[in-house]
């Protein structure tokens, strides 16, 4: 049985944290979810990590969805949340943004959609809610405008920002989404953000005061060396036990050592 959007309230309620990961293969999906862990997030971030673009601007609803499909055959127990990429929603084109969330959940199998930006957003939140479809916020640095913002920067730095982003929140709140990400938000910030509101905060660079963390999975198990987020932590060196691992294949294959008779 899958965690529920109320599991996730509930946690919150109780104060228990919550750990989400992106996720965007079958593989990987085993391993999280025969962790425990209990959101898996396939986020956008895959253009970047999995597919090598500069930005997660070129992902496509398709994209996702193949990725999704893959992450819902190799997990059981995780709530799976499918970002919907660049484009693929606004507040200008209702029933286009409709038809894209539904095709996350009815094709891609996720449980729940997250759309990127506060206030102007709230109105999208509203209908996709009304239609019966989970939706997670996400404000702070929003990647999807990053060419509005103008870089990979912490957001919220200004008394005039920090009043939009909390009021940003609390809109999303009472349009009906379940929970919201804040990244790179000051901690401070988050901190007041997540005390008040009722659903879950989720940071990431937003300090240990939000209700849960989310880190994107190249990155915690140091699988992505290009750029190391300085608010990630290495839990393991992935790509150098591959690397050591690939020499040690080679030598064998060299040395006639594999396969052995
Ligand atoms: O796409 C992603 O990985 C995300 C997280 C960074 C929150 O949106």
């Amino acid at each position: 049985m899958r965690t529920t959007i109320q599991d996730i309230l509930k946690m919150k309620a109780t104060g228990q944290p919550i750990a989400v990961l992106t996720c965007y293969d079958y593989t990987s999906a085993r391993i999280l979810d025969s962790a425990g862990v209990p959101v898996l997030l396939v986020g956008d971030s895959l253009g970047m990590v999995v597919h090598g673009f500069d930005s997660t601007l070129p992902v496509t609803l398709d994209m996702m969805i193949l990725h999704c499909q893959s992450v819902v055959r190799g997990s059981k127990n995780a709530l799976l949340v499918i970002d919907l990429p660049f484009a693929s929603y606004s507040n200008t084109d209702y029933p286009g943004t409709l038809k894209n969330a539904a095709r996350g959940l009815a094709e891609g199998g996720a449980q729940a959609v997250k759309i990127e930006g506060g206030a102007r957003m709230a109105s999208v939140v509203a209908s996709l809610v009304g239609a019966g479809i989970p939706v997670m916020g996400h404000i702070g640095l929003t990647p999807q405008s990053i060419h509005q913002l103008g870089g990979y920067r912490m957001q919220g730095k200004d008394e005039g920002s920090r009043k939009r982003l909390l009021a940003d929140a609390l809109e999303l709140e009472s349009a009906g989404a379940f929970a919201i990400v804040l990244e790179l938000v000051p901690a401070d910030l988050a901190k007041h953000i997540t005390e008040r509101l009722k659903i879950p905060t989720i940071g990431i660079g937003a300090g240990k005061d939000c209700d849960g963390q989310v880190q994107v999975f190249h990155d915690v198990f140091g699988l992505y060396e290009d750029f190391v987020p300085k608010h990630t932590r290495r839990y393991t060196e992935a790509a150098q036990s591959i690397r050591d691992a690939a020499k040690a294949y080679m030598s064998d294959v060299g040395a006639k050592k594999f396969p052995e008779k």
